[in-house]
């Protein structure tokens, strides 16, 4: 097993590592930025029918389903198309209208989660195209849709998930320009240069794994906290969710993700000195909605931790920690903000002695209900 580590002491900790080469195997022969192409087969076979989609559905659990969340701005975004995105648990339960031309697409990382399944077979009996991007290769959830995008992170074995969120996002990515260009709601160059910054983010996640030492001093000074809350806007929302579900997972710690300007019409209630806050708060995307949130945390005396564009000097004035990222285009923020979150989830279940890999009352899939 310490082989199979690589060195690291859990496989969580390897897994992050494997992020920027993960990624990398996830876009490798399918995305040719020099020639302005993306080449991926199940998209490419279907293009007509996943283009003409007059909705996109998604249907998923757990980390997969904060996947589809980042999806749901991405294919709106870049391909104007009306995405809704579901618990699959949900979802199969309530009787829902699907349209023969909706498309469903089903994320899971393991291929096999029971509820996600049968969200695929309800789709498909009401005449659904279900599109799967899943992991894990031949898994049964790979086999009963009618097409799919495999993310081929390489096996995660580690229960709190994170190379198969960023490569399912970077998936969701290739086929949000592929219809987005096939559609016309996106120029050519528009497409390249999502193209030649997606192919920078594996370099980038490099740069912000150097962080690590900075990451682990935060999480010692926050490790005793009973809660936390997350915020973040836009892309960087789900991002948000993502991050406390990491810290919930692991570390047993209390925490809630919230849209940051949702904040006021709850949590704003919970902050003092004694509650840590993760805002999300890069250069794009309502940065200065997002400090004027932060000056009201700091106001009422809650403890900030930034995570911010190399560069940026308001949060800095303000928060008692910022974790720098790397600039690029809004779309592919979540691929470099979610790092620190994970690293710092990590660091925090290790501090207070859990068990890192295999969280209590966990399962790294549910194929029961
Ligand atoms: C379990 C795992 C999570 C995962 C979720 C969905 O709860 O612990 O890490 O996100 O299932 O799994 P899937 O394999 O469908 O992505």
């Amino acid at each position: 097993e310490q082989i199979e580590k690589g060195g690291y002491d859990h496989f969580m900790m390897k897994e992050i590592y494997e992020q920027p080469s993960a990624i990398m195997d996830t876009y490798r022969g399918r995305m040719l930025p020099n020639e302005g192409i993306i080449r991926m087969a199940g998209v490419d076979d279907n293009i007509e029918r996943l283009a003409n989609a007059k909705r996109i559905i998604v249907v998923a659990c757990g980390t997969s389903w904060h996947a589809g969340l980042v999806s749901e701005y991405i294919f709106e975004d870049l391909a104007r198309i009306p995405v809704e995105v579901e618990y699959a648990s949900e979802f199969r339960y309530r009787n829902p209208v699907i349209y023969e031309n909706d498309v469903v697409i089903a994320i899971s990382q393991s291929g096999e989660t029971a509820d996600t399944m049968a969200a695929i077979k309800l789709a498909k009996e009401k005449g659904a195209f279900v599109f799967g991007v899943c992991n894990v290769v031949g898994s049964s959830i790979s086999r009963e849709t009618h097409a799919g995008a495999y993310t081929h992170a390489g096996p995660e074995i580690g229960v709190a998930s994170t190379k198969a969120f960023t490569t399912q996002i970077t998936v969701l990515t290739l086929i949000a320009l592929k219809l987005a260009k096939y559609k016309g709601t996106i120029s050519d160059s528009e497409f390249r240069f999502h193209l030649q910054e997606l192919e920078r983010i594996p370099a980038k996640i490099s740069q912000v794994l150097e962080k690590n030492e900075q990451v682990k001093e935060i999480a010692f000074t926050y490790k005793d906290a009973p809660n936390c809350l997350y915020l973040g806007r836009g892309y960087n929302f789900p991002v948000a969710l993502e991050g406390a579900l990491k810290l919930k997972e692991i570390s047993y710690i209390h925490a809630e993700g919230y849209p940051a300007a949702e904040m006021k019409h709850g949590p704003i209630a919970l902050i003092d000195e004694q509650m840590p806050v993760v805002v999300i708060a890069t250069n794009k995307g309502h940065y200065d909605k997002v400090v004027s949130n932060i000056q009201e945390i700091k106001s009422r005396s809650g403890k900030i931790i930034g995570i911010v564009t190399e560069g940026d000097e308001a949060v800095k004035e303000l928060a008692d920690y910022v974790i720098e990222v790397p600039e690029t285009i809004e779309s592919l923020t979540p691929l470099l903000t979610t790092i620190p979150l994970q690293l710092l989830s990590y660091h925090i279940a290790v501090m207070l002695g859990k068990n890192v890999d295999q969280p209590r009352n966990l399962a790294k899939s549910v194929t029961v209900e």
